[in-house]
């Protein structure tokens, strides 16, 4: 058997999930949870980094993004699941990191600038939103986790943690022999793109993605509207399925067969975006389906997510606390 390794994820509760949280994240989850000691949970204090003005829009979302972690078939017996704030050790530990973070190293971070232009309208430049990795390096080195799931977006984070991490452990345990803090290792994972329905990056805040559980007739309505490949303005122009979010979508959802054909036909303009889109449908509705099915049953017995957030907590506490305790030492804290 492969080694076990503790992995440690996050996701934000920022609004509704949608089919790229579930390509970009929560697939490998359901993988990451039969192979490997995982630590899962909802971050919500990241989430304040931007959505700190309504907090209460965020809780909500966190509860229904934990409804629906359950419905997909996160199991809280094979995980740790817990909401983030209920572990004050994450702070404590971000709160010690800041000490020996110079500022230039998180100002350096390609999303930091990027995203305070991105989201207009918010005013990001406060403290908790630059200081956004090194709660993110904590939430990992609490738990002495290696490995962390990431995509490509996510590297830049990940090389940041581990530059904390070493310069913590040389400044208060630079003995040889096995480090106060492990420096975490991505694990990196391979997901499909997922295009929104208007061609760009699917996102809540374009809204352009389509959500997991979706009614039925708005997600005909909105795929049947949805942006194809500019280039075919008329049924008999060729397209390319590489620039088109229904062509990606089909890879998610379609049989091979159909990927082929759409592969295929596409290109010749044998295929009008119509059929393609109906053909999409029929792999799509299903899937949806499924989905509010299961969230529904989820949705019947609510105890059940507070029962297992409350049992992840006390959980994901007793290893916090062991770290700290020895960070404490080391830190001449206690
Ligand atoms: N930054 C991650 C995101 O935006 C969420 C996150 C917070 C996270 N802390 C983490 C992911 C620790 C992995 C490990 O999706
Ligand atoms: Fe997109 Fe399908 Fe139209 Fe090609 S045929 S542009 S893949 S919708």
């Amino acid at each position: 058997m492969a080694t076990r390794l503790r992995v440690v994820s996050g996701m934000r509760p920022t609004g509704k999930l949608h089919v790229g949280h579930f390509f970009g994240a929560l697939k490998n989850w359901l993988k990451l949870q039969d192979e490997h000691e995982c630590f899962f949970f909802s971050a919500d204090w990241h989430a304040l980094t931007t959505e700190y003005a309504t907090p209460g829009e965020m809780k909500e979302a966190e509860r229904d993004m934990v409804a629906d972690w359950l419905a997909l078939g996160i199991d809280p017996t094979k995980v740790v699941l817990f909401v983030q704030s209920r572990v004050k050790q994450h702070a404590e530990l971000a709160l010690l990191f800041g000490m020996v973070t110079p500022i230039p190293w998180l100002e350096r971070v390609p999303t930091y600038k990027e995203q305070q232009q991105n989201l207009t309208g918010k005013d990001l430049s406060t403290y908790g939103f630059l200081g956004y990795p090194l709660l993110q390096a904590a939430d990992v080195a609490v738990y002495r986790a290696t490995a962390v799931p990431v995509g490509q977006d996510q590297v830049a984070h990940l090389e940041l943690s581990r530059e904390i991490v070493r310069r913590f452990n040389n400044l208060y345990a630079p003995e040889v022999g096995p480090k106060l803090l492990p420096e975490p290792q991505p694990l990196l994972t391979e997901h499909p793109k997922i295009l929104g329905l208007d061609g760009r990056k699917m996102s809540k805040s374009f809204h352009n993605a389509i959500l997991l559980g979706e009614a039925e007739e708005s997600a005909k309505k909105r795929l049947m509207t949805a942006v194809t490949d500019p280039a075919r303005v008329r049924r008999n122009d060729p397209g390319n399925p590489e620039v088109c979010p229904i062509f990606y979508l089909h890879k998610a959802y379609s049989p091979p067969e159909t990927i082929a054909m759409v592969d295929r036909e596409c290109r010749t303009a044998g295929i009008g975006c119509v059929d393609c889109k109906k053909a999409l449908l029929v792999n799509l509705l299903p899937a949806l389906e499924k989905h509010r099915k299961a969230r529904a049953e989820v949705d019947q017995a609510p105890e059940r997510i507070d029962q297992a957030l409350e049992d992840g907590a006390r959980r994901a506490n007793e290893v916090a606390e062991e770290t700290m305790r020895d960070v404490r030492r080391a830190m001449k804290l206690e």
